[in-house]
Formats: structure tokens, C-alpha cells, sequence
């Protein structure tokens, strides 16, 4: 037998808490719907309070079980899954007996009441059908709440994990951006953030792998570069070098697959950074082939895609540029973006957003993406990405500092 009293209890002292990180420590729930699962029932049960809780007891708990009730069903419904079976077997069976019980005490003022609450429900639903291999935990949760003994003797298998973003996205085409856990190349578990909306125009299901935003004044640069504030711009950029030098950051992919990149690196320009024509400029991939940022994968290093802080309106030094434009190695081909900026960090005009450009660098703007850029490989990788930092002149000189990145890869 099942008994609603403590949920009632718990709805109508509006105390219901799912709480993400604690109760569901370590599984695959998102903690975004989670919250939103439980924002939805503390609302819920806000409205119910005092309409039906204090006045009426007998309905407010015909309408908390059923609540509740449908709840446990639009989760059942939603975990068609194999590896759901048993479980959802279970539910079905506890649901099964409930409404037998429960149904046919069900009113007409119970139903309005139902009625007033369907479209939470049904926003409850779309988030829940987001969920995927968290419905043992979650129903073990819901049941806990509604004080349903679920059958020890038959064990629960182990959900299987999806290794990838982009998979999750297509068996659950509404699962919202936030954290998941994946299978890595080795099976062990990976916690991750999906971005499921579209980016790059390749549609959603990417993997973040590195995001920074200076503008926060929480976030701080990376420990092996220097902070540059001025005219409320704050920037990441080289350590006092008397020469030309590169730093990076590594970004691990976490042994898991991909073959596509989206990104997105916006900067500023310091002192006299020439471009394409870095003055001892070599075409060796490993130095400082341009004023900027190069973004590579793997060891050795593959070209990702190359940021180039050009010199000024006369000297533009990008390959891109009217005025003495200068090339790029081979290697780099066409995938970069060059741009002018001022010679002090100037909030006016950052580089690489694909705006601002003066007349001798108009095409160096006219890019699809920009300021985002996507590279697909011809095979999958689970290659590191790198991001460096190179300038060929010491930093009184000049620099090329960052106050932004997101990369995200499928
Ligand atoms: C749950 O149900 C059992 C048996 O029906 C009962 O003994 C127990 O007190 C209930 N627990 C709560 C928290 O209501
Ligand atoms: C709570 O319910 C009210 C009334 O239906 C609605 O306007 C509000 O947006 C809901 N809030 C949340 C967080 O769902
Ligand atoms: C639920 O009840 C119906 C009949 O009322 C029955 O046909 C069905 O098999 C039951 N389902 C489970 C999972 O017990
Ligand atoms: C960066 O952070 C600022 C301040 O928190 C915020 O307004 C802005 O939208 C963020 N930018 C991005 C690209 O996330």
C-alpha cells in the first residue's frame, strides 16, 4: 500500500526539495532541469497552499497524489530506454495499484484544479523527457517522497552512457544545455557541459572544452599569463619577456571523439604587433609564425585556426588587408582573422568580433562565422587542443592579450 500523506506533508508546507548536487550526488542528471523540477513543485505547491491544503484536506491530498502520480507517469512515459525497463516495470506497477486506489475518489473540484496546473505539468514533462540515464536515482527520489517501496529483489541494471553531446541531443532532441556525464574512449565517466542550441551552423550537441570571460570581474586569467587592466578592460596576456615568446593552455579533450570545432577568441591589440609579418616571423608552427593567437590540437601540433593582431591602418600586415598585406604560412591557408585594433588595449575596437574594421581591412570583417570559426576534420581525434599566445618581440613591444574564448568541439 501506498501512502500520500508524506508528500502531502511535504507539498503543503512547500518544503518539497530535490536537491540537485546533494540528493543525486554523482549521476547524470542535469542540474539545470533538476532545478527546474524543482522550482516547478515548489510553485506548485506554493499554489496549492492555502487554497486547498489548510481548507480542505481530504482534496488537496486526492490532488497531491494525483500530482504526484503524474509526475511519476510522465517520467515512465519518457524513459522508453531499454536499460530503463526494469525500472520503469516497476513504476508502471506502483502507478497501476495508486490509481486504482486513488482515481475514483478524484472530484470535479479536483480536476479544475488539475486543469489549472497542466501547463506546469506540461513544461514539467519536456524538461523531465530530458533526463536519460538518472531514472533509477530519480524515481528511487520520487518514490522516497511518496513513500513507495520499490521491489529490492529486482536490481536495477547499469545505465549505459552516451559518449557524446551530439547523442544526446538526438535521442532526447530536447535536452537542454548543462552538464551530462559521457563515456569516455575508455568507458570511464566524464563529466561535461553541452551547449545544445546551435552554433556554427552546424546545429547543437557541442562539448565545451574551454571558456573564459574576463568582463566578469570573477574570472581571472589563466596562472601563466599576466593581467592587463585599463579603461575597464581587463585582458590576459604574455609575462614581461625581453624577447619574442609563446604561452599557451592546454585544453584536455577528455578522451572523447571529435571531429568538428566551433570557437570563439576575442582580444585586444598592445603597442606595434605587425601581423602576418612578424618581424623574425618564421613559418615553423612551433614559434611565433604571427603576432597573435594560435590555436592547434595535438602532438606534433596541427593548425586550428590562427588570430592575427595586425599594426594599423598604413601597415595592416594582415593577409586580409588593402595596405602592405603580408601572408600567411601554408599551413594556416584561410583559416584566421586578422585585425587592426588601437595600440592600448582599447575597449573601442577589439579584435577578431568581426567589427570595427577601417578601410584598408573592410574584407578581414566580411568572414560568415565571425567572430566565431568552425573547422571539421576528416577523421575523429581525441587530441588535446592548445591555445598559445605569440608574439616574436618582447612585450614592451608589443602583445596580443585575450579577454574571451569559447571552444567547443563534436
Ligand atoms: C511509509 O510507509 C510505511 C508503511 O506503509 C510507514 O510505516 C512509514 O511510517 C511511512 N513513512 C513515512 C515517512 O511516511
Ligand atoms: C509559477 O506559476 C505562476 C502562475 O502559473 C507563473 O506565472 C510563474 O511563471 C511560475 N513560476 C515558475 C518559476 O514556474
Ligand atoms: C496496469 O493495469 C492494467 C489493467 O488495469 C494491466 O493491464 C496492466 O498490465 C497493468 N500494468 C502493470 C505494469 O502492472
Ligand atoms: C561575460 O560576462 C558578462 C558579465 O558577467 C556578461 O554580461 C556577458 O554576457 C558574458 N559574455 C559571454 C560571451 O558569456
Amino acid at each position: 500500500m501506498y501512502s500520500y500523506y508524506s508528500i502531502l506533508l511535504v507539498l503543503c508546507m512547500s518544503s518539497y526539495s530535490l536537491s540537485a548536487s546533494s540528493t543525486l550526488d554523482g549521476t547524470c542528471v542535469n542540474p539545470t532541469t533538476l532545478s527546474f523540477i524543482e522550482n516547478s513543485l515548489t510553485n506548485i505547491s506554493d499554489q496549492l497552499k492555502g487554497s486547498s491544503c489548510s481548507s480542505d484536506g481530504a482534496a488537496s491530498e486526492e490532488l497531491t497524489g494525483l500530482l504526484q502520480l503524474a509526475l511519476v507517469k510522465e517520467l515512465a512515459k519518457d524513459y522508453k530506454d531499454e536499460s530503463c525497463d526494469k525500472e520503469e516495470r516497476k513504476l508502471l506497477k506502483n502507478i497501476n495499484a495508486s490509481i486504482a486506489n486513488k482515481i475514483d475518489a478524484s472530484t470535479a473540484a479536483t480536476d479544475a484544479r488539475l486543469n489549472a496546473i497542466e501547463p506546469q505539468l506540461a513544461s514539467l514533462q519536456s524538461q523531465v523527457s530530458s533526463l536519460s540515464s538518472d531514472l533509477n536515482k530519480l524515481s528511487r527520489l520520487l518514490a522516497k517522497h511518496v513513500n513507495v517501496s520499490l521491489d529490492d529483489e529486482e536490481e536495477a541494471p547499469s545505465s549505459p552512457l552516451l559518449s557524446s553531446c551530439d547523442a544526446i541531443l538526438s535521442k532526447w532532441p530536447n535536452s537542454p544545455s548543462g552538464y551530462y556525464n559521457l563515456a569516455d574512449v575508455n568507458g570511464h565517466s566524464r563529466h561535461v557541459y553541452c551547449h545544445m542550441e546551435t552554433l556554427c551552423g552546424k546545429g547543437g550537441g557541442w562539448r565545451r572544452i574551454a571558456s573564459l570571460n574576463m568582463t566578469n570581474p570573477n574570472e581571472k586569467c589563466p596562472t601563466q599569463f599576466r593581467t592587463y587592466s585599463s579603461g575597464g578592460v581587463r585582458a590576459c596576456g604574455r609575462p614581461d619577456t625581453n624577447s619574442g615568446s609563446c604561452f599557451g593552455i592546454t585544453f584536455p579533450s577528455k578522451d572523447i571523439k571529435y571531429s568538428q570545432v566551433c570557437g570563439k577568441v576575442i582580444g585586444y591589440q598592445i603597442g606595434t604587433t605587425d601581423g602576418a609579418a612578424a618581424f623574425y616571423a618564421s613559418k615553423d608552427i612551433n614559434s611565433a609564425y604571427i603576432d597573435g593567437i594560435s590555436l592547434t590540437h595535438g602532438n606534433p601540433r596541427k593548425h586550428i585556426w590562427s588570430l592575427i593582431s595586425g599594426n594599423s591602418i598604413e601597415y595592416s600586415f594582415c593577409p586580409c588587408g588593402s595596405s602592405n598585406p603580408k601572408s600567411v604560412p601554408s599551413f594556416v591557408g584561410s583559416n584566421y582573422y586578422c585585425e587592426v585594433g588601437c595600440h592600448h588595449l582599447c575597449s573601442s575596437d577589439p579584435l577578431w568580433d568581426g567589427k570595427g574594421c577601417g578601410s584598408t581591412e573592410t574584407n578581414c570583417c566580411q568572414r560568415t562565422l565571425i567572430p566565431w570559426f568552425y573547422r571539421s576534420f576528416t577523421h575523429s581525434t581525441t587530441d588535446n587542443i592548445e591555445m598559445r599566445l605569440c608574439c616574436d618581440e618582447d612585450t614592451n613591444n608589443e602583445d596580443a592579450p585575450f579577454e574571451q574564448y569559447e571552444i567547443y568541439v563534436k
